[in-house]
């Protein structure tokens, strides 16, 4: 054996097929490391086995007895010193909008993937004292945005559970870090994504799809190779560090979370994804559904927001019980396409009045277009008792 292969480093990747795998078995195989590249279908590999110390092995991580099997073939072929638990993929959504499957399936693949394939290593790493682990989570494991509840729920619990084992190895003299991208220019976003819809959800998510996707926000996304350049300096700086924040995006959102603190980072989150909330008031949650089921045309929605017999006193006329305020939304909000948009929430006699932009097709009603209205809001026990609706001075 030359001494170059017997200080040969070698490193077990899952999800090598494309984006940020792809990226490191490249850099790994041209810094002289042996590279164990798996991927579900190596068949489909044109290009990374032909790389020097490349190895392809099959690994769906979501099937455990393929974790063994591949982890009893990475070992008979000399060892391995560090294991990148890189494989996973995006799924976005409101919750309603979520099946079984779907969500089984990121579980199974974005956290048990890595749980598992940690498992089957961790004797032989223990057995030598020595070992590095390094998952890929994401700021999505840091931070939360909207209609990601799945994804982040997986990633923030890859990096609490790295934060656990982290102590746990330390005292076999192993290690284990995360990486934390921001967004990556990979194929993430498309071929690998998967999503859910629900329509009482649809106004809100094209809402935040329209902040996530504007094209400023995407131009400040990493390549894939550089993030494989910090998989390869947490690799080996031998530092005792458990997060590598990685991406100028990513730093400059979690130095923004650790400077205002958790909940105020929540609320600007807030109001970059859904608009100021006027005046800074958070609108009872009874209202805030009153106007979600106008905007999605949600008739149950709607009712659901009223006590039985709440009044409504719509400019001239007086509706009470809520069979008849269904009939006026019916008849009066759905009726019409309206959209409502929230310019102004004040308090005023013991009820909240928002004053309303409404931009419909009013032609029937002789109404101008838009409108503004002013909504008094009287609730209690979470539902509306009385709302009085005047055209706004
Ligand atoms: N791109 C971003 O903006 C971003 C941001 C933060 C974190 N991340 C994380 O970075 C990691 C890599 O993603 P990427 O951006 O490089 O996206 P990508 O190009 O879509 O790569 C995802 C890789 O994971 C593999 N994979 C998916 N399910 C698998 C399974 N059950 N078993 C084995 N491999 C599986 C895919 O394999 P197939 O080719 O077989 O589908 C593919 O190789 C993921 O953990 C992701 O959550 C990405």
């Amino acid at each position: 054996m030359s001494k170059q292969q017997a200080t040969q480093k070698t490193i077990f990747i899952t999800g090598s097929s494309t984006g940020l795998g792809r990226a490191t078995v490249r850099l790994f195989s041209s810094k002289g490391w042996k590279v164990i590249a798996t991927m579900r279908d190596p068949q489909k590999e044109a290009e990374l086995g032909s790389l020097p110390g490349v190895t392809l092995l099959p690994l769906d991580v979501t099937n455990p007895e393929q974790i063994r099997t591949a982890v009893d073939q990475a070992l008979a072929m000399g060892g391995v010193d560090v294991v990148f638990n890189n494989a996973g993929y995006g799924l976005a959504g409101p919750l309603e909008g979520l099946s079984d499957k779907q969500m089984l399936r990121m579980v199974d693949t974005n956290l048990l993937g890595a749980i598992r394939t940690t498992q089957a290593f961790a004797p032989h790493f223990r057995h030598k004292r020595a070992g590095l682990f390094i998952n890929t989570t994401s700021i999505g494991g840091l931070v939360a945005v909207p209609f990601n509840s799945i994804y982040h729920a997986t990633k923030w619990a890859l990096e609490g559970w790295s934060e656990s084992m982290a102590f746990e190895l330390k005292r076999f003299g192993i290690g284990m870090k995360t990486v934390s991208p921001g967004g990556m220019k990979t194929d993430f976003f498309t071929r690998s994504f998967d999503t859910g819809k629900h329509e009482a959800y649809d106004a809100l998510v094209d809402k935040v799809m329209s902040v996530i996707t504007d094209p400023e926000r995407a131009a400040s996304y990493s390549t894939p190779e550089q993030i494989a350049e910090i998989v390869y300096e947490a690799a080996t700086d031998g530092k005792e560090q458990l997060r590598y924040v990685a991406g100028a995006d990513a730093k400059a959102t979690y130095a923004l979370r650790l400077e205002l603190g958790a909940e105020d980072f929540w609320k600007a989150m807030d109001q970059q994804f859904f608009g100021p909330s006027p005046q800074g008031q958070q609108l009872p949650e009874a209202v805030s559904r009153y106007l979600s089921a106008v905007n999605s045309a949600n008739p149950q929605e709607l009712s659901a927001s009223f006590a039985p017999d709440a009044l409504v006193r719509d400019v001239q006329r007086e509706i009470q019980g809520l069979e008849a305020i269904k009939q006026w939304a019916e008849r009066d909000i759905f009726g019409v396409h309206a959209h409502f948009d929230v310019t102004r929430v004040a308090e005023s006699g013991g009820c909240t009045v928002v004053t309303i932009k409404i931009d419909g097709t009013f032609d029937r009603t002789g109404l101008p277009n838009p409108l503004l209205m002013d909504h008094a809001f009287k609730v209690e026990q979470g539902k509306i008792r009385e709302l009085i609706v005047t055209i706004a001075a």
